[in-house]
């Protein structure tokens, strides 16, 4: 569009001052064709593209993402950090990177994985090379696995054709249809190349509440017996995680081949949000909505919210999901 503009003014220009008329043909035809070169170049300047100008990793900008943002999730914050780390300074991963994310709702699996797109694509969620398969969207029907699957395939291909630092998030895998999800396979694996293509610089990146009801357990535990919830490591939850997802057949992944070979990289536990990250969630909202930081207001947002177990009331029951909607009724 913006080349268009920009033919067409040069266009108008020349022949407004009647410059047109001044030059020979072959003059013109030079005139012409340098405008259209210069304008082919603008054009492939402003566009993004598959390389460095487009795609430029930034660790520093991931960590105080991390760290500021995203509130309460020490686990995964230290995972995705360290995940995405190694696998952006190797320039020559064995693999493609995996990452399943699970939790329960509103913990912030979403937001990460825009993080993540954000510190590896300069555009962000908006870039071109970044692919959001929604289950419930894209895959609605399950007597039409088949037809999926091999969609599915066709697209992942074309993607990493095009761009080999491609990122795939596959949202809501809890309504994916088992079966489905092994049809990519393939691109997960150790292989040099498949079809022509490398797919071992793609990030691909599950989302799910699978084994959420586990990591809840985990963290009531905690709580119950009085202990830091920063004192919870990965190995408190991992293990119940992978077996859990792959038990549970409603999670996209029931006996999936992903798991049984081992290859989802790092399953990372979101944990349930407690009032005062409800609190931080409504402050970073008044400061992206640029209005002054109100500590009342926070704090009744907080607590208009449902919380469980319903006798102690310490965990959102959606997390900081609604927030967005529900500040406007307070301010
Ligand atoms: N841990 C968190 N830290 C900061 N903000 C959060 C956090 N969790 C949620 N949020 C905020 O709440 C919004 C909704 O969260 P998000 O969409 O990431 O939830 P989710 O884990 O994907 O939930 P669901 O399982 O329902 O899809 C985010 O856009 C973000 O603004
Ligand atoms: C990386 O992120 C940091 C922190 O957000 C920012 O200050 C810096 O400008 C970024 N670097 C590049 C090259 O974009
Ligand atoms: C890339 O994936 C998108 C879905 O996100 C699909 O619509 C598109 O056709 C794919 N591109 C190629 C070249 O296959
Ligand atoms: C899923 O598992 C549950 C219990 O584990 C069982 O009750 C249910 O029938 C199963 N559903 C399907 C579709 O197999
Ligand atoms: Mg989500």
């Amino acid at each position: 569009m913006k080349v268009a503009h920009i033919c067409f003014w040069f266009h108008v220009s020349l022949t407004a001052s009647g410059l047109v008329n001044a030059f020979d043909p072959f003059t013109t035809t030079l005139v012409v064709g340098l405008g259209a070169t210069l304008g082919r170049t603008i054009y492939k300047y402003f566009q993004e593209n598959c390389d460095q100008k487009w795609i430029a990793y930034n660790t520093t900008g991931l960590k105080s993402d991390l760290d500021s943002k995203l509130f309460g999730q020490h686990i995964a914050s230290r995972i995705i950090l360290k995940a995405v780390n190694g696998f952006m300074s190797n320039n020559n991963p064995k693999k493609p990177l995996v990452l399943s994310l699970h939790g329960w709702t509103g913990t912030g699996k979403n937001f990460v994985s825009k993080l993540i797109a954000e510190s590896v694509y300069v555009e962000g969620m908006h870039s071109r090379f970044v692919h959001v398969f929604t289950s419930t969207l894209h895959f609605p029907h399950a007597e039409q696995i088949a037809t999926y699957k091999s969609q599915l395939q066709q697209w992942i291909r074309g993607n990493v054709t095009n761009c080999e630092r491609s990122m795939f998030i596959f949202d809501e895998m809890d309504k994916m249809h088992p079966g489905l999800i092994d049809g990519i396979k393939p691109y997960l694996d150790y292989y040099e190349k498949l079809d022509g293509a490398s797919y071992r610089k793609s990030i691909f990146v599950f989302l799910s509440n699978a084994g959420g009801d586990g990591i809840i357990e985990t963290a009531l535990d905690f709580w119950r017996e009085g202990k830091q919830r920063e004192e919870i490591e990965l190995k408190d939850l991992e293990m119940a995680l992978s077996l859990s997802v792959f038990n549970n057949n409603k999670s996209g992944f029931f006996r999936s081949t992903l798991i049984d070979k081992n290859l989802v990289d790092f399953f990372v536990p979101f944990l349930p949000l407690e009032y005062k990250h409800v609190v931080q969630c409504v402050l970073a909202e008044m400061k992206a909505r640029k209005i002054p930081l109100n500590h009342d207001v926070a704090d009744k947002v907080a607590q208009d919210l449902v919380y469980f177990p319903k006798s102690e009331r310490v965990f959102s029951v959606k997390g900081c999901k609604t927030i967005e909607s529900k500040l406007d009724f307070y301010i």
